[in-house]
């Protein structure tokens, strides 16, 4: 990777990611795009440009002036509000990946998207879940996921573009907050847990599902996208995690630095629905093998330093 064009750069994985790659690669070694340009650190301090994932031509555009050799595709819809207006998720999530892996065929580049567990479904085996197995997923998020994953190796398969994935769980940061997913609950609790001791859950308890803390989830991409190409048998996509938590789970860790923390539960039917359709618990095996996948932060340590970041 020499020069990367970011889209979505401005959301949950985005954020981070566009400041982690500039101080490995460099300031101007990274174009980050999205549809609006607020004042953030992301659209000041680098490389930024508007694009909207839908607008090909402006994309192409911008990879051949930029002269970018790896596009990372961010921009899309989480899965609760895919469950909202699907029709749109549809048009948004797929028109804007098609567009992207048109433009890494045309201009050679490397290509990144994330997939997640959301492309797995409730006939996929929920514990240890492998990394090649049943995928049938049940929302509009996962079978735009699972579609995304087809159609990267279909890229690589029949045109050679250097496609890479991973399939993400919940990410957790103190940066951003995320927006419109299922396991968005996982950061909201830490929030709540500092400013007000208490938290209202809208997945119930007994609910588990993989997590990963967000330094995990960069390096990982960074590591997948560098690795040997000729290694990776499984490159779209990769199945990571660093833990599987219910929302029990998480507030026991959070109780050891904040004891007084209390946990409610509100259930929110659409978010419960998704959740219990992906799994547990993924088996990351290939990903360590293939490429070294090797999550740092644990529970624990995740926790206490959300905490005394959002502090
Ligand atoms: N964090 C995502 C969501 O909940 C899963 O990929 O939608």
């Amino acid at each position: 990777m020499k020069r990367i064009l970011i889209t979505g750069a401005l959301g949950q994985i985005g954020s981070e990611l566009t400041l982690s790659l500039r101080e490995t690669y460099g300031k101007d070694k990274v174009i980050a795009t999205d549809i609006r340009k607020p004042d953030h650190e992301v659209a000041t301090e680098g490389p930024f440009e508007i694009l909207d994932v839908m607008d090909q031509k402006r994309m192409s555009q911008l990879v051949s002036t930029h002269r970018v050799d790896t596009i990372i595709h961010l921009a899309a819809l989480l899965s609760a509000k895919a469950e909202l207006n699907p029709l749109f998720a549809w048009n948004l999530n797929m028109s804007g990946l098609l567009n992207v892996l048109e433009t890494a065929k045309e201009f050679k580049t490397k290509f990144f998207a994330p997939s997640s567990i959301g492309a797995f479904g409730p006939t996929t085996p929920k514990n240890a879940t492998p990394q090649n197995t049943i995928q049938r997923p049940t929302t509009m998020y996962g079978i735009n996921k699972l579609t995304g994953e087809l159609l990267a190796d279909y890229y690589f398969r029949r045109y050679g573009v250097d496609c890479r994935g991973l399939r993400f769980p919940g990410l957790i940061s103190y940066k951003t907050q995320p927006g419109g997913g299922t396991t968005d609950y996982a950061v909201e609790m830490y929030h709540e847990a500092v400013k007000h001791r208490r938290y209202t859950s809208y997945i119930k308890k007994g609910t588990y599902l993989d997590m990963m803390y967000m330094p995990d989830a960069l390096a990982a991409i960074i590591q997948l996208m560098e690795a040997d190409g000729t290694q990776l048998k499984n490159r779209n996509a990769y199945n990571v995690t660093a833990m599987s938590l219910d929302p029990e789970k998480l507030a026991q860790s959070i109780r050891r630095e904040i004891p007084e923390f209390r946990l409610d539960y509100k259930i929110d039917s659409v978010r419960q629905q998704i959740a219990d359709s992906w799994p547990n618990q993924l088996d990351a095996s290939c990903a360590k093998e293939e490429w070294g996948f090797k999550p740092t932060f644990t529970l624990d340590r995740m926790t206490k330093e959300m905490i005394k970041n959002i502090m």
